[in-house]
């Protein structure tokens, strides 16, 4: 393969740039010509397409979101959007594509491999909700931002006395829920993984007020419900003054971390490989700090599990 292109889609995620550096760089480093797609699946559709080069890509390892610019595209659902995409792909002569995103951004990914079009993808996304890798880009740096934003509210909510809701991206997954829960000492993390036991949570808040706790903070994933919900009925159930914060998109934004840089380069570097060598239909993943590859149909159709082993500790530390 002597022609690709890269895109990103979906949400945002800090170390998406870092992925697209590596992906131009390595392409260019092996004598490849790199075009990168502006605004996702849509751009391509329009032929948002240019060639990018080393210095396209020169210092952007630090900034957060993407410079491709992203998109949720709906069009590209259709067989029209489908067949304009590969038409497109076909005027540029662009043999193969890698696939900077998300789930929904992988079934885009799919739909173009099935279609005979070679295209790999690399998970991006601060949710960490894709099945088949332990780390997507993005996570580490949205959980540090989080960890961050506890330790401010928790000077606040001990120094009135009060309980905090958190409520923490990660759509229908409770990752960030629970490793910033755990990393910020919270006294309940509520996920959409476990069922919901406000009582239980309401009682432990009251047993550690009178233990001489003079904070009580509760990570809330968005999948398991809403803050300003939670603050009411928790208010009512513990008589103690409670608030709620909805962190939102700041979780999004930012430098990412190193271990994102790394984890995106690496990625980026082995998406290049794969269609080097002609091999299309792959989602990149990292298994016990090995870079893989898996083929997408088989990777989207894995059960996504959580880990329960942090959130039990969590729990138990959390006492
Ligand atoms: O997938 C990333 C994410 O930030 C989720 O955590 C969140 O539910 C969603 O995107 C928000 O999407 P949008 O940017 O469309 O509001």
């Amino acid at each position: 393969m002597k022609k690709i292109g890269v895109l990103t889609s979906g949400g945002d995620a800090p170390g998406m740039n870092a992925a697209i550096r590596a992906v131009v760089r390595t392409a260019v480093y092996k004598g490849m010509q790199v075009y990168g797609i502006r605004r996702g699946f849509n751009g391509l559709i329009n032929g948002e397409i240019s060639q990018m080069d080393v210095t396209s890509v020169g210092e952007i390892l630090h900034r957060g979101g993407t410079i491709l610019n992203t998109a949720r595209s709906d069009q590209f659902k259709t067989e029209e959007g489908m067949k304009k995409a590969i038409n497109i792909l076909k005027v540029f002569g662009i043999e193969g594509l890698v696939v900077i995103g998300g789930d929904g951004s992988f079934r885009g990914a799919r739909e173009l491999s099935e279609r005979g079009f070679p295209t790999v993808g690399i998970p991006g996304t601060i949710d960490n909700d894709i099945a088949c890798t332990e780390q997507s880009i993005g996570f580490d740096t949205a959980i540090n931002t989080v960890l961050d934003a506890i330790n401010k509210i928790r000077d606040t909510v001990s120094s009135h006395e009060r309980t905090n809701i958190i409520e923490v991206m990660g759509r229908s997954a409770g990752d960030i829920a629970i490793y910033t829960g755990m990393a910020g000492g919270a006294e309940g993390i509520l996920i959409p993984e476990m069922p919901l036991d406000i009582d239980n949570l309401c009682k432990r808040i009251i047993e550690g007020r009178n233990r001489g706790k003079t904070s009580s903070i509760i990570i809330l994933a968005e999948g398991a419900g809403k803050a300003m919900e939670m603050e009411r009925i928790i208010e009512e159930k513990t008589g103690m003054e409670t608030r709620a914060t909805v962190l939102g998109y700041i979780q999004r934004g930012g430098s990412p971390s190193a271990a994102d840089i790394i984890l995106a380069s690496r990625m980026g570097y082995h998406a290049v490989e794969l269609l080097e060598k002609n091999i299309g239909n792959r989602i990149v993943s990292i298994r016990g700090n090995k870079i893989v590859d898996d083929d997408i149909m088989e990777a989207l159709s894995l059960p996504r599990s959580f880990n329960q082993e942090l959130y039990n500790l969590a729990q138990v530390l959390s006492i």
